[in-house]
């Protein structure tokens, strides 16, 4: 199994960051292969809906990080998708990501690959609904199976490592994986 880790959180070290690496230490008790790509790495242009990825071999007309991004959630079994909430939502780098998956409509290359949500903010998992609908809603669009999550709660940098329930949560979907 290859696990690609995709993180959406600005800060590195960050809540959403410490969330996916138990998650990754879980997988990697089962011997799985994994990466993690911090977003913000990367130059990640808005979807511009020329719908140029519906022909042309489904290739975004778009030639910016996503050219590296691409290649990687194709050859992943399980995509990790981890970000804070921002106003309810996802981040803006998550979203521009989540947009520009548009090609894999087309081409249906996410289809059958499993697909997990991880989400860290100081309200806690009842502010966490749109955004779960959202990740659950294009995961079905795409032929994804939702197969789990982690909503924590926690504000400042770092701070859900002191919430051990979370981090058992995390590691345990990891190995479940
Ligand atoms: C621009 C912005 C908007 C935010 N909006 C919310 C929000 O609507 N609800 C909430 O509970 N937390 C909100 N937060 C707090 C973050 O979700 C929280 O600090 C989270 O732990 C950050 O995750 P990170 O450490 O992985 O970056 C917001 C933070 C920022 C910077």
């Amino acid at each position: 199994m290859n696990v690609l880790a995709l993180i959406g959180s600005p800060r590195k070290g960050s809540n959403t960051d410490i969330l996916l690496d138990r998650i990754l230490r879980g997988c990697r008790e089962r011997m799985y292969t994994s990466e993690k790509l911090y977003l913000y790495d990367f130059e990640i242009s808005p979807c511009i809906d020329c719908r140029r990825c519906k022909t042309k071999n489904y290739e975004c007309a778009i030639k910016d990080g996503m050219t590296e991004i691409y290649p990687k959630m194709e050859q992943a079994d399980v995509l990790l998708f981890g970000t804070p909430v921002y106003w309810y939502g996802p981040t803006g780098k998550m979203k521009l990501l989540i947009d520009r998956m548009r090609p894999f409509i087309a081409s249906k290359k996410l289809r059958g690959k499993k697909g997990v949500l991880v989400v860290p903010c100081q309200e806690g998992p009842d502010a966490c609904g749109a955004l779960v609908e959202m990740f659950r809603k294009s995961f079905d669009y795409l032929g994804m199976e939702f197969v789990g999550k982690v909503l924590a709660t926690a504000y400042e940098r770092a701070e859900v490592a002191k919430n051990q329930e979370d981090l058992r949560k995390a590691y345990e979907l990891g190995i479940s994986l």
